[in-house]
């Protein structure tokens, strides 16, 4: 037997089989033409682009691996969060899908804590614009003959099970970035859905990650020559999938992930909300546990900003910035390139360098700009510690991990040991995959969710630990100041 997880990131999707021992026995990518931006700070993509890439993924597949994909038993699907899929009555896509990173419906937030003051109680979360209710609320009041034709929401990764399986279902964490779930009971809120006037027959059937949610249509089992029923699990949002793929779902575990967007994941034995902090407190794949993350919007987009205004490449800029580092400097950089989420609630914040002089060269841009991303995820890491939460070591995943620098950085800021994992595959498609297997053969998850061999652990490095805190205390003095002089 083996099994499937796929990842439907934001921009491509990746199929990963492994075997019943979890072992990655092959893998295939494809890119999805790239979310595009009618306005500042909006964020779209066209819902058929997913699925296109996930057929073509799995496509090649079947071309590199065909008696391997014929053996698939179970699947699991990961996706990018809190994505606005509006369909009508017949399944149709109704608009481009608002992505996570759209920050158009600020105003609906206010109106909608306004209108509910139980919101944050109900949810666990704050009204952000990333999630998907305000999102509705906007297309409510801007777009309202494509409001009245919504028969259901669905999440990114929810339509891609749609399409395979003909059925409507999401799993519990990626229901928890809706704002429609009441996290805490691991149900749909009434209150909150009648707050955007959605109601249950809206929302799609809630099941565990690692449950069975539905069966893959026999067309597509026989465009890839599987001849049993291919269970399909519950699945995962990109981050909770990450977590099962790096065996990170014990109480107090967690990783760093420096992907577009940065994430200071942990996972809890129970649910722990912080919503003055701008926490996010969500259900984890697994059932009976919650995780908490703190979410910052450009993290490796930080360093591939600079990277297209300085017309040098991400890797040349962070291998300047870390051949001649030499501790934190004059330069200082707010990374709020698409405003920010934890622990501002911002998505007006814009990204701001300070002290930089005639001679400041590329280097010391991209050294600010790593520094600035720790910056943001010590800041995670105060809001996540006021809610309580203890975390151990943390492993990094996401492309950003690739630079000793940065990790070193973000060490030395958490003052945490950072674990990098063996070369290998261990993000959300190995995370889903395992949910198929738990799927399709009733294993238990703390048995399939093991954690990777380390390659190398990255200490905190005291030497650099007071100018850290030094540079932080003016990091953190900068953001009040600027949004001030910007109003
Ligand atoms: C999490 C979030 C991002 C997306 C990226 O709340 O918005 O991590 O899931 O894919």
């Amino acid at each position: 037997m083996t099994y499937l997880g796929i990842d439907i990131g934001t921009s491509g999707v990746k199929a990963l089989l492994i075997d019943r021992a979890g072992r990655p026995i092959g893998e295939a990518t494809a890119k999805s033409v790239e979310p595009v931006r009618p306005h500042p700070g909006w964020s779209e993509q066209n819902p058929a682009d997913w699925w296109n890439a996930t057929l073509e993924a799995i496509d090649k597949l079947s071309k590199s691996h065909p008696a391997e994909l014929a053996e698939v038993h179970g699947l699991g699907l990961s996706g990018h969060m809190h994505g606005a899929t509006l369909l009508d009555k017949d399944d149709n896509v109704l608009r481009p899908c608002i992505l996570w990173n759209d920050g158009r419906s600020a105003a609906e937030c206010l109106e909608m804590e306004a209108a509910l003051p139980s919101l944050r109680d109900i949810a666990g979360n704050i009204a952000m614009p990333g999630f998907t209710a305000p999102k509705i609320a906007w297309v409510r009041k801007h777009e309202p003959e494509i409001f009245a034709r919504i028969a259901k929401v669905l999440l990114p990764k929810a339509y891609i099970r749609l399409l395979l399986s003909g059925e409507h279902v999401e799993d519990m964490s990626d229901a928890s970035g809706t704002l429609w779930l009441d996290v805490g009971k691991r149900d749909w809120s009434d209150e909150l859905l009648n707050l955007t006037g959605l109601n249950r027959s809206h929302m799609p059937r809630l099941v565990e990650g690692s449950a069975p949610s539905a069966v893959l249509k026999r067309e597509f089992a026989e465009r890839w020559g599987m001849s049993g029923d291919v269970v399909i699990a519950g699945g995962a949002g990109d981050n909770a999938a990450a977590a099962c793929g790096i065996g990170a779902i014990q109480p107090g575990e967690g990783f760093v992930s420096l992907g577009t967007s940065g994430v200071l994941f942990v996972s809890n034995d129970r649910f722990r909300p912080n919503t003055n902090g701008a926490v996010h407190a969500f259900c984890n794949a697994v059932p009976d546990t919650w995780h908490q993350m703190g979410v910052i919007l450009s993290a490796t987009d930080s360093l591939n900003w600079l990277s297209k205004v300085t017309g040098q490449d991400p890797a040349q800029l962070s291998g300047a910035a870390e051949a001649g580092f030499k501790g934190p400097g004059e330069e200082i950089f707010l990374p709020y390139l698409s405003g920010e989420r934890t622990p501002h609630n911002n998505a007006h914040a814009r990204a701001s360098f300070t002290g930089l002089s005639h001679s400041t060269p590329p280097a010391l841009l991209a050294q600010a700009v790593m520094e600035g991303v720790a910056f943001a995820f010590r800041d995670c890491q105060r809001v996540l510690r006021d809610a309580g939460t203890e975390m151990g070591q943390l492993l990094a995943v996401g492309g950003g991990s690739k630079s000793e620098l940065w990790l070193k950085l973000i060490a030395t800021n958490l003052d945490t040991e950072i674990a990098l994992p063996e070369d290998g595959d261990f993000g959300g498609a190995l995370g889903v995959a395992r949910l198929g297997l738990c799927a399709a053969e009733g294993a238990d998850p703390a048995e399939i969710m093991t954690m990777p061999g380390i390659k190398r652990v990255i200490k905190p490095d005291p030497s650099l630990r007071q100018a850290y805190a030094d540079q932080y205390a003016r990091y953190c003095a900068l953001y009040p100041a600027i949004e001030e002089a910007r109003k």
